[in-house]
């Protein structure tokens, strides 16, 4: 059975889409599912962020049809790994676990990886090389995670 990925920010509309979008390149769809969510509502249906989409584009990924959704209850029970881009993400996420089952699932998807990123840093108020730069580095922690597993 397929293993189940989810990746985590806090909008669901900049990192975690790329983040899947990424991951499900990477990765063979009959061995991982991956999705993302974002812990806050803001964006709830939301398409991504127009500057995620471009540098998707530029790299050769479509992510232009992702729609923004809410971390929930249910996740945390559905899937296998939920994957963090930073420490706040991981402590909202970790306040809605209720066991510790649940808490284990939680990590830092930079934790794999071989370099010193501590967490993915949030491009949302930032110019369009934040959105490069978070490609590469969500790029490098999936391949380190995925040699991992
Ligand atoms: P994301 O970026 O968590 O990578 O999707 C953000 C998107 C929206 C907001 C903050 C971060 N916001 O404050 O609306």
């Amino acid at each position: 059975m397929a293993t189940k990925v989810l990746m985590v920010c806090l909008g669901n509309i900049c990192r975690s889409p790329l983040a899947e979008g990424i991951f499900r390149h990477l990765s063979h769809p009959s061995t991982y599912i991956v999705d993302s969510a974002g812990t806050a509502n803001y964006h709830t249906g939301a398409s991504p962020d127009r500057r995620s989409i471009a540098v998707a584009a530029k790299n050769g990924l479509d992510i232009s049809g992702q729609k923004a959704r809410q971390l929930t209850r249910n996740d945390l029970d559905a899937f296998d790994h939920i994957l963090v881009m930073d420490e706040q993400n991981r402590r909202d996420a970790l306040a809605l676990c209720s066991t510790q089952t649940q808490r284990n699932k939680i990590e830092l998807l930079t934790a794999a990886s071989g370099h010193n990123a501590t967490h993915i840093p949030d491009p949302y108020y930032g110019g369009e090389e934040g959105f490069e730069t978070v490609f590469d580095l969500v790029s490098s922690c999936c391949n380190a995670w995925l040699a991992k597993h």
